[in-house]
């Protein structure tokens, strides 16, 4: 079972709840990658950031909203006492599962991946999930059951991203990220997307904000390669794709507005980078995992690089985006930089 994620929430009496949930929809501040809890008497709703309605708002612990799959529970044909170890949620791709098998129940993979199709009419394969690796972030994938094809492509807030999981990094649980970070970007902005892989950060901006001009780099030439068909899927302009290395590449930019730093396990030694690239005033949205204290010292240490080159910093916000390990967060840091 996913350990549980802290967030902020609102307090609301039962008999208001489904007002109040629209509101919080119509304002965009109901956080969808988490289920709403329940006791009693009051319902509550996890929210990104503090507001006003006139109910208290308090900070709890929630379930992550993953796919429930009891329905392949249901139909699996394994053992008995192997049963409370099947993974309760798996991760949806296009057509594509992506399930983590516990090494106790990997003799049953493809019992697993074909309870699973069986359950799941428009999932076509099932792919077993090792873990994501090396420079490029690649996932370490085995097809279980379907077809063996690892390319499919995934619709996203109405966009489509066509994506090869086993040779371009791509996450769906990003998706209420990229949209809050393109909900935040200004006409006329200048952005840089420093980590791309096949492009869903910039895609989000440049379908929602226009005009806009974003370039985003990637040193894994088939992420740049789906980025620029995922341009064309989606049909929007004013986005270059880059493939090299950002520390080759930043220096030929123009100028920031907006940095957005997608590379959670090693940010911090391109943030000093991100900061020459950055226009006099500008924001980066940095990513970081973390344990929670040393996301509270990360603070520290991003400031102090800010201030070694003459700048000064301010974290706007800080938030959970999800829970990756038992004691680890993805983080997101919005930091204003002047
Ligand atoms: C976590 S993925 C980012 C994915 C993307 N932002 C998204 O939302 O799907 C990180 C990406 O950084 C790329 N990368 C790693 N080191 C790099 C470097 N030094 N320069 C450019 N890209 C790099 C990897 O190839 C990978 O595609």
């Amino acid at each position: 079972m996913a350990s549980p994620v802290k967030s902020l929430c609102i307090v609301v009496p039962k008999a208001e709840g489904e007002s109040v949930r629209k509101k919080l929809l119509d304002m965009d501040n109901l956080r969808k990658d988490l289920i709403v809890d329940r006791d009693e008497s009051n319902v509550f709703f996890p929210i990104f950031k503090k507001m006003d309605l006139g109910y208290d708002v308090k900070e709890m612990d929630f379930k992550e909203a993953g796919v429930v799959v009891r329905s392949y529970i249901d139909v699996i044909d394994i053992p008995e006492e192997l049963r409370p170890l099947l993974p309760t949620s798996f991760d949806i791709v296009g057509e594509i599962a992506v399930i983590r098998i516990p090494d106790d129940l990997k003799d049953h993979s493809s019992a697993i991946g074909n309870a699973i199709l069986e359950a799941n009419k428009p999932i076509r394969t099932v792919v077993s999930d090792e873990g994501v690796m090396g420079e490029h972030r690649l996932r370490k994938i085995e097809v279980i059951a379907g077809e063996n094809n690892t390319t499919t492509v995934h619709k996203e807030y109405g966009l489509s991203f066509s994506v090869d999981l086993s040779k371009a990094y791509f996450s769906p649980r990003l998706a209420t990220e990229r949209r809050r970070v393109a909900q935040k970007v200004q006409e006329g902005e200048n952005i840089i997307d420093m980590f791309c892989g096949v492009g869903p950060f910039s895609i989000m901006i440049a379908k929602n904000v226009s005009p806009v001009s974003i370039f985003g780099i990637d040193s894994n030439p088939y992420a740049i390669k789906s980025f620029m068909d995922n341009i064309r899927l989606n049909h929007v302009e004013n986005v270059v794709p880059i493939q090299g290395d950002v520390r080759d590449m930043l220096g030929s930019l123009e100028p920031a507005d907006r940095i957005i730093m997608d590379l959670p396990h090693r940010s911090f030694e391109f943030f000093e980078g991100a900061l020459g690239a950055l226009k006099e005033k500008g924001i980066v949205h940095y990513y970081e995992i973390l344990t929670e204290v040393a996301a509270r010292d990360r603070e520290n240490e991003l400031s102090a690089t800010a201030r070694n080159l003459g700048r000064d910093m301010e974290i706007e916000e800080q938030r959970v985006v999800r829970r990756y390990s038992p004691t680890q967060c993805h983080f997101a840091f919005d930091i204003k930089v002047s």
